[in-house]
């Protein structure tokens, strides 16, 4: 079945509302049980289908799993019995892969097929592989899955030919238990990869250089159990600062540091928007007019290429023209026609996009094509004139828990609907 978000524009939303935990540190965390020797335990789990696609490809690898809608995940990898994650659920999302590293450190093979999910250009996963290789592992690419085995890991230093949050997940991962110590150089320095980190370092490893570009892992013979929360979710939490914004609402987010999301907010601001940082949490207040901005999405801590969608539809409504050059992913750019669907002024040349301001959105049906180009359309829906029809939901429930109730908690006029399949001709 599929759903659809129906929203009336125009509301200003105002109140407060507890940011989750984060999608992008919750699926390596739940990969990384795999390593231990115990069960573990997390907290807040972000209730999302993501969430729920990584459980079922743990449980189809015989780990088990026990979660609830509150947060709380108890996982017991000691019961693993077999080292292939299932294809059909693999192909779905691309974080499925970061289950490799620790099936090799840990059982020393892995099958995983090579990963699907957003469909924002290619997902290679080269860098991963060849990290794999330089610790001694054999691995092969055949009939759409990666094959990997070794008698042992062992440590060695491996200089990363261009940042990748996915190769510094695995690779940190797999390097927990290798025999010896290695260096990675050229690291992602995400709040996700220290979070991993940090989750890796209370199950008893031994990782130097946390939230630098260069990590020095120590092997060790075994990790133990562990009960940890999840950091929280910057870029949901940019997201509902946007809402705040493009509404001209006012909204307290808790439980979010403003030291994890600095350089969006810092762009926020020059955008002409309030945020304050406040009680453990950050305060927006929208105003008008939308200033333009120019942003070039970066690695962090740079401008986070998962928000460059959410800020287009805020960019879409500015005094002037934008600019925003995507710099991580080729296939960024699926959010524009949609965004136009609702009156937006998007010209995209290369891995440009030329946003030039319009006076309003009209609501319309769209079409939610990936995960934060569906945030994108929630964001221009709640602010467009009249009524709003956002298909795909699928994509949004992906990476955003419980949307409607939390934007309707705060003064939306959001239902969603199920959408009846339509018979195929
Ligand atoms: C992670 O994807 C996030 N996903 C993405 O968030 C995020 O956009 C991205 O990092 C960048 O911040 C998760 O954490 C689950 P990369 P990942 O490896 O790990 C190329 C969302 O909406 N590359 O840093 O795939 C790659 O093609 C998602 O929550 C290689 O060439 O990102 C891309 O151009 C979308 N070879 C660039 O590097 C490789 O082996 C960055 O990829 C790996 C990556």
């Amino acid at each position: 079945m599929g759903d659809r978000l129906i929203i009336k524009g125009g509301h200003r939303l105002e109140g407060k509302i507890e940011v989750s935990g984060a999608k992008n540190a919750c699926l390596p965390l739940m990969a990384a049980s795999i390593l231990s020797s115990e069960p573990v335990e997390l907290e807040r789990v972000p209730d999302i289908s993501d969430v729920r696609i990584m459980v079922k490809i743990l449980e189809g690898m015989g780990v088990t799993v026990e979660y609830d809608r509150q947060g709380h995940m108890f996982i017991d990898s000691t019961t693993l019995n077999n080292t292939r994650a299932p294809e059909d659920l693999v192909v779905r999302m691309n974080a499925s892969f970061d289950v490799m590293g620790p099936l090799l450190a840990r059982h020393g093979c892995g099958e995983v097929s090579l990963p699907g999910g957003c469909k924002l250009g290619p997902r290679p996963v080269n860098l991963h592989i060849d990290a794999f290789k330089a610790m001694g592992a054999e691995v092969i690419k055949e009939g759409g899955f990666v094959k990997a085995k070794t008698p042992r890991l062992k440590g060695t230093r491996i200089l990363f030919p261009k940042v990748s949050v996915g190769a510094t997940k695995n690779s940190m991962m797999a390097a927990t238990l290798a025999e010896g110590v290695t260096t990675l150089e050229n690291c992602a320095r995400e709040p996700e990869i220290i979070d991993l980190a940090k989750f890796l370092v209370s199950m008893g490893a031994k990782i130097e250089g946390i939230g630098t570009q260069t990590l020095r892992i120590e092997g060790v013979s075994k990790l133990h159990g562990t009960k940890y929360a999840v950091v929280s979710d910057r870029i949901e939490a940019g997201t509902y600062l946007l809402a705040g914004a493009i509404t001209e609402g006012d909204i307290f987010l808790e439980k979010i540091d403003l030291n994890i999301i600095e350089t969006f907010v810092l762009q926020l601001r020059q955008a002409g928007q309030e945020v304050i940082e406040e009680n453990g949490g950050l305060r927006v207040i929208g105003h008008r007019p939308i200033k333009p901005l120019e942003i070039s999405t970066a690695p962090y801590p740079g401008f986070p290429t998962d928000l460059h969608p959410p800020m287009a539809a805020l960019l879409s409504l500015c005094e002037g023209i934008s600019i925003i050059d995507e710099t991580i992913f080729d296939g960024r750019y699926m959010y524009v026609m949609e965004l136009g669907r609702l009156g937006a002024d998007i010209l995209v040349n290369g891995r440009t996009a030329r946003i030039c301001g319009v006076p309003k959105f009209i609501g319309a049906p769209v079409d939610a094509p990936d995960i934060r180009a569906g945030g994108a359309l929630v964001l221009a829906g709640l602010a467009a004139e009249g009524e709003t029809t956002i298909r795909g939901v699928r994509y949004i429930d992906r990476g955003y828990q419980h949307i409607e109730e939390r934007l309707r908690s705060l003064g939306a006029d959001i239902v969603r609907v199920t959408e009846p399949l339509t018979p195929l001709p």
